[in-house]
Formats: structure tokens, sequence, C-alpha cells
């Protein structure tokens, strides 16, 4: 075989996929020292003690094996409890819930469960950045939407409607929100929802960040109605409310009709989530919630301080009500968002993430998370100020 780089061996559609515009910073940041990193999109905590030890347990009690494809009944049955409790949606723990290797395996079997090629997703903007990617490597279209601050970054249901077309199939929704820490208000979601009825759409509701709500009482979009419930797969992690990135754990919940499509694939890709975070995951839902309100009170003193210091250094930045990100406008520093946060990181160490990494409408904001420890977020805004100074 003669030497190649390879790549006219890809299928085209993993040749049209762009690389993450979130790798590169952190390539670069990488090679420095001293670098406060804003970038990173998960909690500086540990996983808690109780739920470690769960796992550690589980190791010890010898469950190193494969466990049923949709995941320990225990678990299915707890992740029911906890979305009955919380939210008053009920799912059946044998149909309707699968657990998964976190909410990016969910992302990827819905998206491989429900689209044909041509299929058209409409995907609100700024947005997690693998949603557009999941859909084109399911032979998808992705449609953005962007929303704006002027609105708080929330959904526009009359954007929305105009983006429907007949090969429109669904419509995400994932708030509180990644990149922007926007949250969606009940009115919003309803309206939302009754455009898909009336279009015959499915929903995909990205729920991951729903416990990490700021004065903000998180709605759950199949909780609705019953007929919203049917037609939408809601996602579910552990990662960001219980800090258990590397664990790999999550799951999907929906009406059994779809569930079934995305376990059909589940069972011949994944098998069944890994055992040790099954069991961790069980022990954050039965005794996490203390932790939970915890982790919460400090995003909450983190967010408090970022905001009030963005908006200080003239980077507008609009109160982000969930998750823990803050999304400043950069306009005042005269430059582009790829700019921004190149200079920032080379001049003073500070790593942000550029904006239009999460789709249209991101273009002149930066995405800064404050999921890292009070006193780093103000040595950054300290060193962002000295940058504002030569650069604003
Ligand atoms: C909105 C959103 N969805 C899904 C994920 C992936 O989460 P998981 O670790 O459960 O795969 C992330 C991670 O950053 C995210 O921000």
């Amino acid at each position: 075989m003669q030497k190649n780089s390879g790549r006219q061996y890809l299928s085209k559609r993993v040749a049209t996929l762009k690389p993450s515009g979130i790798r590169r910073f952190f390539d670069i940041s990488a090679t420095m020292k001293d670098v406060i990193s804003l970038g990173i999109g998960e909690p500086d905590f540990t996983t808690p003690k109780s739920i470690l030890e769960a796992g550690i347990r589980s190791l010890n009690l010898g469950e190193t094996h494969y466990t049923s494809n949709s995941g320990k009944q225990e678990l299915r049955q707890a992740i029911a409890n906890h979305l009955l409790e919380l939210y008053g949606v009920g799912y059946d723990p044998e149909t309707e819930i699968v657990a998964t290797v976190g909410v990016s395996e969910a992302l990827y079997l819905t998206m491989t469960a429900l689209l044909d090629p041509g299929d058209e997703v409409i995907i609100p903007t700024p947005c997690f950045v693998s949603y557009q990617a999941e859909v084109l490597l399911a032979g998808g279209v992705p449609v953005e939407i962007p929303s704006r601050m002027e609105d708080n970054f929330e959904l526009d249901p009359e954007r929305i409607l105009a983006a429907i077309t007949p090969r429109t199939k669904l419509i995400f929704v994932g708030y509180p929100n990644n990149p922007t820490g926007a949250v969606a208000s009940r009115a919003t979601l309803s309206q939302v929802a009754r455009i898909a009825e009336e279009h015959d759409l499915i929903l995909v509701s990205d729920e991951i960040y729903d416990r990490l709500v700021y004065d903000f009482q998180h709605v759950c979009i199949p909780a609705l109605d019953e007929n919203i419930r049917s037609r939408t797969v809601l996602l579910g992690g552990f990662s960001k409310d219980y800090a258990m990135t590397g664990w790999r754990i999550g799951y999907a919940a929906g009406p059994e009709s779809l569930l079934r499509g995305l376990m059909r694939i589940h069972q011949y890709t994944i098998m069944s989530a890994p055992t040790t975070a099954q069991d961790a995951a069980l022990e954050a839902l039965a005794n996490g919630e203390a932790s939970v309100h915890e982790m919460v009170a400090e995003y909450d003193r983190r967010r408090r301080l970022i905001v009030s210091g963005l908006n200080r250094l003239g980077l507008t930045c609009f109160e982000p009500k969930g998750a823990f990100y803050a999304f400043p406008k950069i306009s005042a520093s005269g430059m582009d968002d790829n700019s921004f946060a190149e200079k920032l990181l080379l001049e003073e160490h500070v790593a942000v993430v550029p904006g239009n990494a999460f789709g249209a409408g991101g273009e002149g904001f930066v995405r800064c998370s404050y999921a890292t420890a009070y006193e780093k977020i103000e040595e950054a805004l300290l060193r962002m100020e000295r940058f504002m100074n030569r650069h604003g």
C-alpha cells in the first residue's frame, strides 16, 4: 500500500467534521505554565465521597461484569423515581430508560436512531459543541437558530417556527445552556412544545445541567404534559450535577416507541454502561442531594464574582441563571473572539473559549467557566483587567 495521509479512506461524513474549537485552546494552554483555565466545562470538585466509596465498594464486591443492556434495574428504577419526585414526570424503568456512557452517548444514540439522511434538525445556538457534529454524523442537516444577548439568550419560538420545512424532524433544546448559562421559562418551552406538536416533530431535551440553577426553578420539558412527553427524548446526566465527568454515566428517557430505537444501537455499540459508574450513580441519586446543594451554593458565589467582575471591565455579561458559564460580549476590546481568546492566553495566561466555537450567535463573545476555585477567578479577573487596560 502506498504511503499516504489516510484522509482518502475516511468517510465523507467524518471528513466534513471540523475539529472542536475548544481543543485547540486546550492544546496551546497545555504547553504553558501558570495558566488559569476558565475554559474547561467540567466541575473542579472531586466526586462527593459517598459516591466515590460506592464505586469502590462495587469493585470490591466483584461487580465487574456487564449489566443488562439498558442498565441495572435498580438504577433505572432510581432514575424513574428521581424524575417523578423532582418534576412529576413518569417513565417505565423497564422500557423507557436506558443508562448510557454519559449524555454524549445518549446524544449519539438519539441522532442515529431518529435521523435519516437529509433530515433537518433545528438547533438553537450558541450550544454545546457536539450537537451539530452528532447531527452530521447521523447524516442529518443542522439548522442553526441564533439566540441573542438582548433576549437573555432565550429560545425564540417565532424563529423556530420560521425555520421549519417539510424535512424538519427534530428540535434540540438544551437548558440550562452551555455556553451562555441561559435558562428557558415554562411559557417559552410550552410554546416550543406546541410547535413540535403542530408540526409533528420530536423534541430532544438535553437537561444535563438541570440541578445547577440559581434563583430559578428548572422546567423539565417532558413534564409539561403527556403529549409532550410522548414526543420528547430527555437526556440526563451525572457529570455536571454530581461532579462525575470521568465516570462516564448518563441516561436517556423517553416513550418506548423512541427508546426502542436507541436501545437497538446501544446494545450493539456499547452493550452496557460501565458497571462501577452505574453503582456510583445509584448512590448519587440515593444520597447525593446535600452535595448538590453545597456545590450549587459555591458555584453561585463564583457566579456573582465573575459576572460583576466582567461587567466592571466593560465585558458586558448578562446574568446567567444556570450551568457554570458566563458569556461576556468582548466588543469593548476591539477584537474578534478568536483574537481575544488567543491574546488573553498568550499575554496573560488566562484560557477562555471563543464564542464562535458554539455556533451562530456566539461570535463576539467568549465562554468563561466558573467551575474553578474562587481565588483563581479573582486572579483571572485581575489579569483580564490588565489585558483590558492595554487593549480596551
Ligand atoms: C450541554 C451538554 N450536554 C452534554 C455534555 C456531555 O456530557 P457527558 O459527560 O454526560 O457525556 C456536555 C458536556 O460538556 C454538555 O455541556
